[in-house]
């Protein structure tokens, strides 16, 4: 076990204090050291206390999944939160992240930031001497990848050769499970109507990381995309940000609906899973949702143990 762990902190130490801002920001094998300390923290064989450090939270969109999950992870490694909501401090009244980033930093060990522009959490990045992590932008959700990914490598034991179809809008999540089933040999297709397919730097940026051949396909026909799936994943139509254009999208987007149906068609093996929150009864059905194929319980708990590791390293606690 000695052994075991040291190769584990070999591979992550290097991690330590960097920031975490995009799925390219790890690389396969850090993923795959970081999945390792998730499951061992998992099952409790093994216990970090980091000794009463501070994550700062600064989510200007709501959250329960992503706020509890690193509130409950602090906890574990012997750390707190605090809440850093704009409305509540000085943020909200256009004190400029250049500063806010600076002294958040003397009295914080960590950040995790959830905002509309990948260019503000950089910026948060650029000014903080400590890590900032990406807890959710328009441009990606890279936390939420990890857990995704952790979840599928639990199911079949093997995340190379794995198919998974993504069948919605060409969104953040999309983006960030691009890059990061790439990297790990997952071959992931992302089906979207014309006109909201996945950005297209993010397809090439995906597809120059992508290793063990795996493809990253973009594609418009969902019946065709599920076949031989082994992962079938949804988000809601319209994300956060785009409430306005939520009926118009709920037509578009009618034939992307996941229920049992285009589920049928997928590998006999078949899991769905989705980020939540979901809308029952438009990306997915509550029949699907409430399948016995659905994860999307174990995949929202991955979110607590992968980000408790992802703090553990980025706190060098190895
Ligand atoms: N999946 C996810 O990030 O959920 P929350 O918006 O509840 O954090
Ligand atoms: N794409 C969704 C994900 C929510 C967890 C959004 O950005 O609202």
């Amino acid at each position: 076990m000695a052994s075991a762990y040291s190769s584990l902190a070999s591979q992550l130490t290097s991690f330590s204090k960097n920031h975490f801002l995009s799925s390219s920001d790890l690389n396969s094998n850090q993923i795959l050291s970081l999945f390792e300390l998730a499951k061992q923290l998992k099952e409790g064989n093994r216990r970090i206390d980091l000794g009463n450090r501070v994550l700062g939270l600064i989510f200007k969109k709501a959250s329960t999944r992503t706020r509890v999950s690193f509130q409950v992870a602090m906890a574990r490694l012997g750390g707190q939160t605090v809440d850093l909501n704009p409305q509540i401090t000085q943020l909200g009244r256009g004190e400029p992240i250049k500063d806010t980033a600076r002294v958040l930093s003397r009295y914080c060990d960590v950040l995790a930031v959830r905002t509309f522009s990948q260019k503000e959490l950089e910026e948060y990045a650029e000014w903080s001497t400590i890590p900032v992590i990406n807890a959710l932008t328009d441009l990606e959700h890279p936390c939420q990848a990890l857990a995704d990914y952790l979840t599928i490598q639990e199911k079949f034991g093997k995340l190379e050769g794995i198919n998974l179809s993504y069948i919605g809008d060409g969104n953040n999540v999309a983006n960030s499970l691009m890059i990061c089933g790439a990297m790990l040999g997952v071959n992931v297709k992302i089906c979207s109507p014309k006109g909201f397919e996945a950005d297209t730097k993010i397809v090439e940026k995906a597809k120059s990381l992508s290793e063990f051949d795996s493809t990253i396909t973009i594609c418009n026909d969902p019946l065709n995309a599920v076949k031989e799936a082994h992962v079938v994943y949804t988000d809601v139509w319209a994300s956060m940000g785009q409430e306005e254009e939520h009926f118009k999208r709920k037509e578009i987007f009618e034939e992307y609906k996941v229920d049992q149906k285009l589920i049928g068609l997928a590998d006999k093996e078949v899991i769905v899973l989705h980020c939540l929150p979901a809308h029952r009864g438009e990306e997915i059905t509550e029949e699907a949702l409430e399948s016995k194929s659905s994860n999307v319980f174990d995949q929202a708990e991955n979110r607590l143990h992968v980000q408790q590791a992802l703090l553990a390293v980025q706190l060098g606690g190895l």
